[in-house]
């Protein structure tokens, strides 16, 4: 396992290709492709050699729509102090970024992510800060908090539900992607959007997935 910023950099640049999501065509990331070993991988031959699951390596569904609905809508970011929670590639980040936020972070805890963010934002021409903390349950110094797809997981959601809507009683804007994941809270949520996300069958199971993106409060 590379150890060293830069041996993720070489990692992430030897296993991924640049690929635009389809729903958000104007943002090319590096992401796992068929060409490459990462792919055809199992997560348990991946913990094998010491990598935890490559969720960096994939645009998910929520990230996708959340990206999409940023860039349609720039005023929700636009001169705004912004954090893309649970970054993954950056997909959201960047969108948020090139719609005119005044400012992003991206916080991710693993380890890899803060590589892969530093290349995808250097490909879109964008900056992008990055926190690797746990910062969940924290006041957020920015106005808007974005978060991609992070309700598949019941403990991880669990910890997430009571600190969104904290933050929103707060007065920030929160805002999720979701396509349907198990553990989204169902209570308190506004519908801002839905859209129909092409995905890829291996991960999902269907070619298309039902995005909603959901505001807090
Ligand atoms: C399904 S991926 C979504 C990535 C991206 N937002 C997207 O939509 O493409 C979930 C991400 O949550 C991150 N994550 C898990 N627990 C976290 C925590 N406590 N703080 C920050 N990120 C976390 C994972 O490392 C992973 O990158």
């Amino acid at each position: 396992m590379p150890r060293s910023a830069s041996r993720f950099k070489d990692f992430i640049l030897a296993n991924t290709a640049l690929i635009a999501p389809p729903h958000v065509p104007e943002i090319s990331l590096h992401l796992a492709d068929e060409a490459h070993d990462l792919w055809h991988r199992t997560e348990e031959e991946l913990a094998e050699i010491g990598l935890p699951p490559p969720f960096w390596a994939f645009a998910w569904a929520g990230g996708q729509g959340l990206a999409r609905h940023v860039l349609d809508n720039p005023q929700i970011v636009r001169g705004k102090r912004v954090v893309d929670f649970a970054t993954g590639s950056g997909l959201v980040a960047i969108a948020a970024a090139k719609a005119g936020a005044a400012g992003v972070t991206a916080c991710d805890i693993d380890p890899f992510c803060e590589a892969a963010v530093s290349l995808n934002a250097a490909v879109n021409g964008v900056a992008i800060a990055f926190n690797s903390d746990d910062r969940i349950g924290e006041n957020l110094d920015a106005d808007v908090l974005l978060a991609g797809d992070v309700f598949y997981d019941r403990a991880f959601a669990e910890r997430l539900a009571p600190w969104f809507a904290q933050l929103s009683d707060a007065g920030m804007t929160v805002l999720v992607g979701d396509p349907g994941r198990s553990y989204l809270p169902r209570a308190n949520l506004t519908r801002l959007a839905e859209y129909q996300v092409p995905v890829t069958r291996a991960l999902e199971d269907t070619e298309i997935k039902r995005t909603t993106v959901w505001q807090f409060g």
